[in-house]
């Protein structure tokens, strides 16, 4: 076999031996390149006699013809199946989405963070306090003593829990107001907190009442509080939660625990104040009880009530929800039923 036989076989077993683009590269350079044996035996045939110079310089010039299409073609090959690979791991950004199943909150909850974040950005602090309470929080510590005809005002779930003395009234609390002798009780004035949480009353269930809801209490001791303070914080949450022009309206009203007492009511937001279903044609609609902290509610917890006055207000949860999204009856937000939950 001549030299370039041999070359000829060598190149093109190799060349069918590889398996990617960077050794053909190498192939290439090996047997094509300028150092090559090839190149050197074609540079080399001037040295020749002109018979054998024909004679060698058609075989080598045919090998390089031969070497350089099986290169092209191996690279095609090559290529192709690189292409082949990279699409393997193609996917279809056409192809519809997996629906992602999302929980969501209670609209009770998020209505408590709602109202939360606005009293928040007015400087009041957001805690929480026990469902089972004492008669002492709930009613006494309120100015309302045992035989008070206004606890007739709150439909009580009563329970006795038997201590050493002997039967000590316990109760599920009624409103969120006992958490205001609770905090007072453990921080000296100034006080700003809103507590949200559940209150139950023993009370037939209809479209407008439940045995269990939710409040959320508000509460401010310090120097100098005002009637005005209670009116322009109130007023300020109303209009952010209700919307920047409603107008807001206070008349008297009672609760021991406050003196004066207050019911707000905001212009109903679907008539401004026209008169229509949702307000009972009135064009009010009222929002919540409240008023000046009692004395006697700040002298039970040891306030100095001639230094420090303030005032406290009460909202029911449900009803805000109810109001901004006209949903008819309160028993909706308890049945569990996904399709009402899913609208918020
Ligand atoms: N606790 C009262 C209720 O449930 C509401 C209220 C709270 C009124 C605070 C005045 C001050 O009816």
């Amino acid at each position: 076999m001549s030299p370039l036989d041999e070359l000829q076989s060598k190149a093109l077993a190799e060349l069918a031996a590889i398996a990617d683009l960077k050794e053909l590269e190498a192939w290439r350079v090996f047997y094509l390149g300028k150092k090559s044996q090839l190149t050197q035996t074609l540079r080399g045939l001037a040295s020749l006699s002109v018979d054998d110079r024909r004679q060698a310089g058609a075989q080598a010039n045919q090998l390089k013809l031969l070497l350089e299409s099986s290169f092209e073609e191996k690279k095609k090959t090559l290529q192709q199946a690189q292409l082949a690979a990279a699409r393997q791991e193609y996917f279809d950004v056409t192809l519809a989405g997996r629906p992602l199943t999302l929980g969501r909150l209670h609209p009770v909850t998020q209505t408590i963070r709602e109202i939360g974040a606005i009293f928040s950005g007015l400087g009041f602090q957001v805690v929480e306090g026990p469902e089972v309470e004492w008669d002492r929080y709930n009613f006494e510590a309120l100015n309302i003593p045992p035989g008070h005809p206004a606890r007739d005002m709150w439909s009580t779930f009563w329970m006795d829990y038997k201590t050493e003395s002997g039967q000590t009234p316990m109760l599920l609390r009624t409103h969120t107001s006992p958490m205001q002798p609770r905090v007072m009780e453990k921080t000296k004035p100034p006080v700003r907190v809103v507590v949200p949480g559940k209150v139950y009353r023993y009370e037939a269930t209809d479209a407008t009442h439940e045995s269990q809801f939710h409040q959320v209490e508000g509460l401010a001791v310090d120097e100098g509080i005002t009637l005005a303070d209670l009116k322009g914080t109130l007023y300020e949450f109303a209009r952010r939660f209700f919307g920047s022009d409603r107008k807001a309206r206070f008349r008297c009203d009672y609760f021991p625990f406050v003196e004066p007492g207050v019911e707000m009511a905001i212009d109903c937001w679907v008539c401004k104040g026209a008169g229509c279903r949702l307000c009972g044609n009135s064009g009010w609609i009222e929002i919540l009880g409240a008023g000046m902290v009692h004395p006697h509610v700040l002298e039970r917890v040891g306030y100095d009530s001639n230094k420090y006055t303030g005032f406290a207000f009460g909202m029911g949860v449900e009803r805000m929800p109810m109001l901004k999204y006209g949903i008819d009856d309160i028993r909706h937000f308890f049945a569990n039923d996904l399709r009402f939950l899913r609208q918020f």
